[in-house]
């Protein structure tokens, strides 16, 4: 297989991302795109696997002689943000936006299907196709191990596009490449009094600025300079008039780490500050964690093929820096190794930005580069190649 093996699909690929782009719906409610897979793969023959979701749909190539499994995963979902791109296929749904490219996800995993498809014959194993709802909220893969649709798997594999490297240039590392993403909500209980009298009551507010003071040193004081962590307080509320000390404060925010051992420490941390600075204040406080995603921890063997395959299409392998953005793949990575690369496609703007937009040129690039990787996994796991592989230079370990 090769870059051009799947320029004959470009056409295709351009007109589904399009009408994915224009029809974006949010997590857990993606009805329409389901159906608009559905109906893509099966035009194609490719058979769909009878798996309980309730959006999102799991489809399946080969294995018609045994053989090992591997899963491709595409999340769907798109975003509540108001489209400003002004491209001629924008969202034609008012505050809804594929502005995180799940689109040219999709888009690209039916295109790997349609070339994995015309070799089916050749397949020594299974590539299932995991089309996942609702990452945004960090809730689809979830749903997809729930259904059953990750038994059996040996290796799995995903992307996300990344705006700042060229079509063509891939990025791959071992270990970390997406952060822990943690919510929590804190409520500080005083006692409300007059303004003018605040001897008589317990401030919410002069506890809650000392709290969020107190909680920017976790970073700078028990993390090592060498491990990294982000402490963000991003919303806060208290009191309802001038002359009125309130009786109860809420700030919430996130947290983002790389490391498991980190990621406790800031949490356990994070809890003595705010019970701490609460009973020095003689106020109550509680926190409530929103669990995110675990850090998305790519496997070395499959990260080292992965840079192999990509060199043996071409591309250009690159080792990103991580990023503290949470991404859902982490939970397959608990339950079977795998790696998951950032592809590049040329944009314009970040993830998650109004005017966000993929170069469409990576279609065939992301399709061509996971189909020869499911292959080159099954046979790696079914012993075909199954000799040690270079490590690049770039795959060393850190
Ligand atoms: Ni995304």
């Amino acid at each position: 297989m090769s870059l051009s093996s799947a320029e004959p699909l470009v056409e295709q690929l351009v007109a589904i991302r399009r009408h994915l782009h224009e029809n974006p719906e949010v997590s857990g409610e993606e009805f329409e795109t389901t159906a608009s897979i559905r109906r893509w793969l099966t035009e194609a023959g490719i058979r769909i696997a009878d798996y309980p979701l309730k959006t999102g749909l799991v489809a399946e190539i080969g294995g018609l002689h045994g053989g090992p499994v591997v899963a491709v995963r595409a999340d769907i979902d798109a975003l509540p943000i108001q489209e400003e791109t002004g491209l001629p296929f924008a969202s034609r749904i008012t505050g809804r936006m594929h502005a995180c490219g799940h689109d040219f996800h999709t888009a690209s995993i039916i295109g790997t299907a349609l070339l994995l498809k015309s070799r089916e014959q050749e397949l020594r194993g299974t590539v299932r196709f995991l089309f996942q709802p609702a990452e945004e909220k960090a809730r689809g893969a979830q749903q997809v191990i729930a259904s059953g649709a990750l038994e059996g798997v040996q290796a799995v594999f995903g992307m996300h596009n990344k705006p700042d490297l060229p079509v063509g240039t891939i990025g791959i590392k071992e270990g970390p490449i997406m952060a822990a993403a943690d919510g929590f909500e804190v409520a500080v209980e005083g006692l409300g009094t007059h303004a003018a009298v605040p001897e008589a009551g317990l401030d919410p507010i002069v506890t809650a600025a000392h709290m969020i003071t107190a909680l920017q040193s976790i970073v700078s004081r028990n993390v090592s300079a060498l491990g990294s962590a982000v402490v963000s307080v991003t919303r806060l509320h208290s009191g309802t008039a001038w002359n009125v000390i309130a009786d109860r404060a809420i700030f919430d925010g996130t947290i983002r780490t790389f490391d498991e051992d980190v990621r406790s420490r800031v949490l356990e941390r994070f809890e003595q500050v705010v019970i701490g600075v609460a009973a020095a204040f003689g106020t109550k406080a509680r926190v409530n964690w929103i669990d995110g995603p675990p850090a998305v921890i790519n496997d070395q063997k499959w990260a080292s093929q992965a840079a192999h395959t990509a060199e043996s299409l071409g591309l250009t392998v690159v080792r990103p820096a991580p990023s503290p953005a949470g991404e859902d793949f982490a939970f397959y990575l608990k339950k079977v190794p795998g790696v998951f690369v950032f592809m590049g496609t040329s944009g314009p703007q970040e993830w998650h930005h109004p005017a966000f937009d993929v170069d469409e040129a990576a279609l065939p690039v992301a399709a061509s580069f996971f189909a020869e990787l499911a292959v080159d996994a099954i046979n790696r796991l079914s012993g075909q190649e199954g000799s040690p592989l270079p490590i690049n230079d770039h795959m060393t370990l850190s």
